[in-house]
This record gives structure tokens, sequence and C-alpha cells, in this order.
């Protein structure tokens, strides 16, 4: 529709290095928020997302998978888990290289007092497909460089060789083993949701699936500083749709 559009055109899609000055800007002093903060915001409006995208189609008997890498995109994916338990998902976590800090140990241990179970290992196709509804992949978020270290190469190759209607991913921020400037430049998988977290990284220019913006807490002055015109969110809701084309899903 029109007034999308209109909205799609003042869109604004970040760099790596503004991305990470933004999250820097909002942890210093003029803005005061602290990691935990921004984590909890983005993992509850990651947790929201999906209850929105998906409803009942990753309900039981179906689980949710959320795979998590060793920053904050992974500490974002271990909020989100605890949320979606508060909202009736049956949830497993793979969480491989554990950060050994205490935000992320008491992460950790928050997930666990409801219910949700670790696993040892990345589950086979077979098991994925058969198990779960959805996998929420918040392995590598904004400031991922470089090459892709075990057991994260693996993963994202069974993630890549899986059907997207048998089994559909949802990326936080960025899907991983993407470029967060250039996109999908090694044909790794394209998940089927893509959550932007308060603004969305170039990465997200060329894709084309359900796209939506979590992460309601920017104050305005902070959005003139950035120049970032974002769309309004409707209602209390913690994302909005703001996918180029209407999701086929
Ligand atoms: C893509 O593959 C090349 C060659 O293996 C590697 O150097 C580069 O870091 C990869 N890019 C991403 C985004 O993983």
């Amino acid at each position: 529709n029109k007034e999308t559009h209109n909205r799609m055109n003042a869109l604004k899609y970040m760099g790596q290095s503004e991305s990470i000055r933004m999250d820097q800007l909002l942890m210093g002093q003029q803005y005061g928020f602290s990691v935990d903060q921004l984590m909890e915001l983005a993992g509850l409006s990651v947790a929201a997302s999906v209850q929105k995208c998906y409803g009942s189609l990753a309900r039981s008997p179906k689980r949710v998978l959320a795979i998590c890498g060793p920053g904050n995109n992974g500490g974002d994916g271990l909020v989100a888990s605890r949320h979606l338990v508060h909202f009736g998902y049956a949830v497993d976590v793979l969480y491989p290289k554990r950060t050994d800090k205490d935000l992320y140990k008491n992460l950790v241990l928050q997930c666990q007092h409801v219910g949700i179970s670790f696993l040892d290992n990345m589950p086979a196709e077979s098991e994925l497909t058969s198990r779960y509804g959805l996998v929420i992949d918040s392995i590598f978020g904004y400031s991922f460089k470089g090459d892709i270290r075990a057991p994260f190469d693996s993963i994202i190759k069974t993630l890549t060789g899986l059907n997207s209607q048998s089994l559909p991913i949802a990326s936080v921020d960025i899907p991983s083993g993407w470029d967060v400037e250039q996109g999908n430049v090694n044909n790794t998988f394209t998940p089927s949701l893509l959550i932007s977290l308060a603004a969305p990284k170039k990465c997200a220019e060329s894709f084309k699936g359900t796209h939506y913006l979590g992460g309601r807490f920017l104050p305005q002055s902070f959005l003139d500083e950035f120049q970032l015109n974002l769309p309004q969110y409707p209602g209390a809701e913690q994302c909005v749709d703001i996918s180029l084309q209407p999701s086929s899903s």
C-alpha cells in the first residue's frame, strides 16, 4: 500500500560502524541505558515479533529452538526465550559458547527457572523438522566480522540446508553468516523473518522476507541525532511490520 511504501522510502539502513556507535552512545552518560536494559528490551521485542508473526505455528506439540551466539545477539536470544515461555511456547536453547560474565550466567539461570532445556549439540535436520516449529537465529549481530568459527560454521551449514517451508528461521537483527552491510555474500540461509533491532542495518536492504522492527525505546532526541525516521509502532506493541512486500506465508 502507498502509505507503507512512502514510509519505506524514508527508512534508513545503518552501517556497521554507525550501529556500534549508536549502542555505545545509548550506554554512555548522555542516554544512560545499561546493557541489561537494552538486551531485555531487544529480547522482549523478538519474543513479541515471533508471537505476532507465527502465533500458534510454533506451539505445542512443536517447540521453538533458539540458537545463541557468544555475544550480545546471543544474550538477546536468551531473553527472548524466557519471554516466549511466558507467552506459552516450549523453548529449547542451544548455547554452545557461553560467555563468562554475570549478565549471561544470570540469563541462563533465568531460562532454567522457567523450564528451558539447554541442548548439548545441534540436532540433525530430521530431528529439527520433526521436533521444532521455528528456529530463532541469535548467533551473530551487527558487530560480526571475519570468519565463522566452529561450532557455528556447521550450525549455519545445517540451517542453510533446511527447507523454510518445513522449518522457518527468524533472525535477530542480522541473519547469521551474512555480511552486516553487503548481505548474503556467501550464499547462506535466508530467514523467513528478520527482526531488526532499534533500526534496520544495511544488509536488510536486500531482504525480501517478512521484516519486523523491534526495540521501541529510542528517545526523539536520539532519533534526531542519527537522522532516523522510524515507522510508528501501533498501540502498545513491541514490534512493527516494515516488510517491503506483503508476507507470502
Ligand atoms: C565469506 O567467505 C569468505 C571466504 O571464506 C570469508 O573471508 C568472509 O569472512 C565470509 N563473509 C562472511 C560475512 O561470513
